[in-house]
């Protein structure tokens, strides 16, 4: 596809469906999915839930029939792409689907709100709570104990695409070291409403940050986004996505005091590699499977599903 002329993110989350899709660790979804109650509606709270694409994927698992699901963004413009869809969720029906997911039924409903501020002031407890490529954008060591207070005892807290320090473009380019040296600083340094929010190694944090806040780490596996074209081009809109991520840096570094002119030049050359077909991305990401340190049912029974052989 041609370089695009506009960059929204609405399309960029929509983008990400499939590549996410690919990425999220199975065993750790697994053990998730199979701790959920069975015999009632599942309460589920999805923390910047952005345009609703988990809705749609786990609707389409088909594993779990009846869920009132809350989506917390500080986006109104995503919230209002989603809320579009709640007559659709309600009936089993997602972005992808022409036919329903028989039995099931989404029960959708948005919170325009920081989710710092809803966690403080929320007062219900869920069975689910899902926090989707988002962790590495806000302080976690304020949000985590009060998170882990809005689980119910047997709930289980689904953190995935925690996004774990390594970005890598091929082919090679000799500017890649400084660039995405930078581009992982600007992570690490990011402040927002005067807190910390972002780490470039936030993943591998994560298991010392959810055992601090009171959490217990059922399964934690790799989830890192691999994408490239095969013999039918990029999945889906995945060069868009490619677009989006290169797009990403240059708008990080572009005013840079050193490599501003590098990462222009650099920029150039992987738009084209997108548009040729040539450009493979991966990051490296962690997904986890936590309960309360303090439960003993729920998705501690999870634990033991059987293991796959290797
Ligand atoms: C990388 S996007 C992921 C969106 C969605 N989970 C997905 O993967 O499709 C991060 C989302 O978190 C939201 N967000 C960032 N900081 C937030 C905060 N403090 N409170 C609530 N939402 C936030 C953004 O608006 C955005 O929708």
């Amino acid at each position: 596809m041609p370089v695009p002329q506009q960059y929204t993110y609405p399309r960029y989350l929509r983008s990400k469906r499939t590549v996410d899709d690919r990425a999220l660790n199975r065993d750790v979804m697994e053990a998730v999915l199979a701790g959920l109650p069975s015999d009632r509606p599942v309460r589920i709270a999805e923390l910047g839930g952005g345009v609703g694409t988990m809705v749609d994927r786990l609707i389409e698992t088909g594993r779990i029939s009846n869920a009132d699901y809350v989506l917390v963004d500080t986006q109104a413009e995503f919230l209002e792409d989603a809320n579009t869809l709640a007559a659709q969720w309600r009936q089993g029906l997602t972005r992808n689907l022409t036919t329903a997911v028989p039995g099931v039924s989404f029960e959708v409903s948005t919170r325009h709100v920081p989710l710092e501020d809803w966690i403080a002031r929320e007062d219900s407890t869920f069975d689910l709570i899902i926090a989707h490529a988002v962790l590495d954008l806000v302080d976690v060591e304020t949000v985590l104990p009060r998170l882990f207070e809005r689980l119910a005892p047997s709930g289980v807290f689904w953190p995935t695409i925690n996004f774990d320090g390594e970005t890598i473009f091929m082919p090679k380019d000799p500017r890649d070291g400084a660039l995405m040296d930078a581009y992982h600083l600007s992570m690490d340094e990011r402040v927002r409403d005067g807190r910390p929010s972002g780490s470039s190694t936030a993943g591998r944090e994560l298991f010392g940050h959810i055992r601090a806040a009171g959490g217990s780490i059922v399964r934690a596996g790799s989830s890192d986004w691999v994408v490239f074209s095969g013999t039918d081009g990029y999945e889906s809109d995945e060069a868009y996505f490619a677009h989006h991520i290169i797009h990403t840096v240059e708008q990080e570094l572009g005013t840079h005091p050193t490599l501003a002119d590098s990462v222009r030049g650099w920029g150039e050359l992987r738009h084209a590699q997108v548009e040729s077909g040539e450009l493979v991305y991966i990051a490296h990401q962690l997904d986890f499977a936590v309960c309360r340190g303090d439960a003993e049912a729920g998705v501690v029974s999870a634990s033991s599903t059987p293991a796959t052989d290797t």
